[in-house]
């Protein structure tokens, strides 16, 4: 297992060139399995979620060639309409296959996701919006059986406004004849990243980044070349990094649309942010101020995916910061590492109260998932000190060589195996 050791002495100043969005790039390699023909993915990052959603596919029979940030995708001899357990388990998002392989062949198996760490992650919503396009479910021994012999367009309200439960009733309706409407649908912008993927591909879709969605199912779908937007918790990850060690970061090629509530929060903390097209810089605030109250929401609120990184950076405040978790029932896994290095943070059910020491010192770490992993990245540029970071496989689902990336920038980081 390998490990991270970061020594906080140094500043975080450079230009860093954004990833592709891994949570993007994930239901858009699930759709390229409806196309009749190849589909290119460019600006795929090299991820371990993105390596296991490649297994996936070429267990189902595609066939998959990787070069640079480029993925082929020949869904040509497709033959399999199931997911084995081994692989759910591997990684629970696999889940957004599901409404693919309906489309595509009438019918599926799949093997329970199951949870992850940071907490039970049902799959009622994704199940219920299934069934009301005429998929018939049973779930028994671990495995989740659909048949789809009557597949009709639905009006579907979604309870929640589920990331996943939203793309896997897209995939499913898509070629579904008749039209779907989906209301209260997730307005993330990867969402309508699937939207305008599955529009070139063929697919007849609009709404999508609004809570509606209006989807005319189509009886084909082609292969396209398409490149994915650049990762908005990722970039708001690294501003994060040059706030903690005051550097100043250039994001090349960001997208600052998608980062309005990160960057507010950042900008309360006392940094500057300055925009230029694709160009999101930060200027680190000589002394940092706490935030008040943080409440993670869905897309447009401040995501959740960043609730943990900016807490680390919350305790280099001076002042309170309070963060309440609405969207995950076990997401504050870092503060315990956190309070290793001298973090003073109280949890009070889903409300964490952080009061800003200014200084951190150096410690050994464990990374307990992917976001709170890169939580103690940011904790290591605030310490004094070395931090050592272990667990680093979290971080890899996530972060595309996170140490190159710091490195690069003047972090004094090392990965050890
Ligand atoms: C996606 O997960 C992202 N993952 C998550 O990013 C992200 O945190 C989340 O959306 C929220 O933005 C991918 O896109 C691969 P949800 P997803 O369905 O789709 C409850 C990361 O770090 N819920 O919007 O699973 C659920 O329990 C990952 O990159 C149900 O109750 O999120 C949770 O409380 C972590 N029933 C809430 O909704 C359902 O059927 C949000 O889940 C589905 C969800």
């Amino acid at each position: 297992m390998s490990k991270l050791i970061i020594d906080g002495n140094k500043k975080m100043e450079g230009e860093i060139e954004v990833q592709g969005a891994k949570n993007a790039v994930l239901p858009i390699l699930a759709a390229t399995i409806l196309s009749e023909g190849k589909n290119v993915i460019h600006n795929c990052p090299r991820l371990s979620d993105v390596d296991k959603t490649i297994e996936v596919l070429k267990n189902l029979g595609c066939k998959v060639v990787r070069y640079k940030d480029c993925i082929e995708v020949d869904a040509h001899d497709i033959s399999s309409y199931t997911i084995p357990e081994e692989l759910m388990r591997q990684m629970r998002s696999s889940i957004v296959f599901l409404g693919a392989i309906i489309a595509k062949f009438g019918k599926a198996e799949v093997s329970m996701p199951g949870g992850c760490e940071i907490g039970v992650r049902p799959i009622d919503l994704h199940l219920k919006a299934l069934r009301q396009l005429g998929v018939e479910i049973t779930e028994s021994h671990g495995y989740i059986h659909c048949v789809s012999e009557n597949p009709q367009g639905a009006k579907i309200h979604l309870d929640f406004p589920s990331v996943g439960a939203t793309e896997n009733t897209m995939l499913a309706a898509c070629m579904t004849e008749g039209t779907t409407i989906i209301e209260n649908a997730a307005r993330e912008p990867e969402i309508e990243e699937l939207q305008n993927f599955l529009n070139r591909m063929g697919a007849r879709i609009s709404g999508a980044g609004g809570d509606t969605i209006v989807i005319d199912g189509v009886r084909k779908l082609y292969g396209v070349e398409y490149s994915i937007m650049p990762d908005r918790i990722v970039s708001a990850t690294y501003l994060a990094c040059g706030a903690a060690s005051k550097g100043t970061v250039v994001l090349k090629k960001a997208k600052a649309s998608h980062m309005g509530a990160m960057i507010n929060v950042l900008e309360g903390m006392g940094n500057k942010i300055y925009v230029e097209g694709d160009k999101v810089i930060l200027t680190p605030a000589k002394k940092l101020t706490g935030v008040g109250t943080v409440k993670t929401m869905p897309y447009p609120g401040f995501p959740t995916d960043i609730q943990s990184p900016f807490m680390a950076l919350a305790t280099g405040c001076e002042g309170t910061s309070i963060f309440v978790e609405n969207i995950f029932e076990n997401r504050f896994r870092h503060i315990e590492e956190l309070v290793r290095m001298g973090a003073d943070i109280k949890i009070d059910g889903r409300v964490a109260v952080v009061i800003g020491t200014g200084k951190l010192t150096g410690a050994k770490v464990v990374a307990k998932e992917l976001r709170g992993g890169a939580a103690l990245v940011i904790a290591g540029l605030l310490a004094e000190g070395k931090t050592e970071i272990e667990n680093v496989h979290y971080i890899d689902r996530g972060y595309e060589s996170i140490e190159n990336v710091l490195a690069s920038c003047g972090v004094d980081i090392k990965r050890r195996e």
